[in-house]
């Protein structure tokens, strides 16, 4: 590795948000409550209960922070997070981030619609592509937490991308990146690009 990549990560692991080092196999042992929504290996099967198998560890740790303090609201898990630790969060980020994601299939009538909005965003509109942060595969970039979006169910990213537009979630930083993104997309365009990225791999 070449001096200035070294460095790079370096200053990227200690200007990064403090935390602590996540273990596996201990975060499997503390998932036995989330599997019934999220599915045992974080793969769900119900399109509204989003997956997790193969998420960036660091995205993860940072919702479960987020969902644990009521800064992202999400009902469905209200006080399942209340007696876990830092260490907890961390070890349960680290044994989702650790599994294989699986993928769904797009809609053969909007696959193009999405596909463009995807890759190419809509520039007239100052709207960037999604590729920049999330990667023209999906997969999206671990180290700077931008989320994995490929073979998520369509259901659940539409409901984000609705709440970002709509003010109902909001956990997307000072920038509010997500919120004046999504503030750009239709109905339509939502539904395109959600069910593109459920068959994206
Ligand atoms: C009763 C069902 C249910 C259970 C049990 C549950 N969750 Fe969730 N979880 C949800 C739903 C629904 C959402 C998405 C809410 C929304 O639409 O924003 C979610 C979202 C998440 C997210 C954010 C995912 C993303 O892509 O941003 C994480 C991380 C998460 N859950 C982890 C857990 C963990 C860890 C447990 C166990 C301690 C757990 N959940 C238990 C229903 C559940
Ligand atoms: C400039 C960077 C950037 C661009 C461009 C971008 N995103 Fe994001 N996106 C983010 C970040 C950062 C988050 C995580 C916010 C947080 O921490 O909660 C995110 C979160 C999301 C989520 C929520 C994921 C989950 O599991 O809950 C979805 C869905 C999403 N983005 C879709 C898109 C789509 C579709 C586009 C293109 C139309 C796009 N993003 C463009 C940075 C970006």
């Amino acid at each position: 590795m070449n001096k200035l990549l070294v460095s790079l990560l370096l200053t990227l692991g200690i200007t990064g948000v403090a935390h602590a080092a996540g273990d596996a196999a201990a975060g499997q042992a503390k998932t036995a409550v989330c599997g019934a929504c999220h599915g045992p290996d974080g793969n769900s099967m119900a399109p509204n209960f989003p997956k997790l198998a193969g998420q960036g560890e660091k995205y993860l740790e940072k919702q479960l922070h987020d969902i644990k303090s009521g800064k992202r609201q999400v009902l469905e898990m209200t006080g399942m997070l209340t007696n876990l630790s830092d260490q907890d969060l961390a070890d349960i980020a680290a044994y989702f981030a650790s599994q294989k994601g699986s993928v769904g299939a797009a809609d053969p009538k909007v696959v193009a619609r999405g596909e463009e909005l995807f890759r190419g965003g809509k520039l007239d509109q100052g709207m960037p592509a999604c590729t920049g942060c999330h990667s023209p595969n999906g997969t999206g970039n671990a180290a700077a937490g931008f989320p994995h979006l490929g073979g998520q169910h369509a259901q659940y990213v539409a409901k984000q991308l609705t709440d970002f537009r709509e003010g109902n979630r909001t956990n997307d930083g000072d920038t509010m990146v997500m919120r004046s993104i999504a503030g750009k997309l239709s109905n339509k365009d939502i539904e395109a690009v959600s069910s593109y990225i459920q068959g994206l791999h």
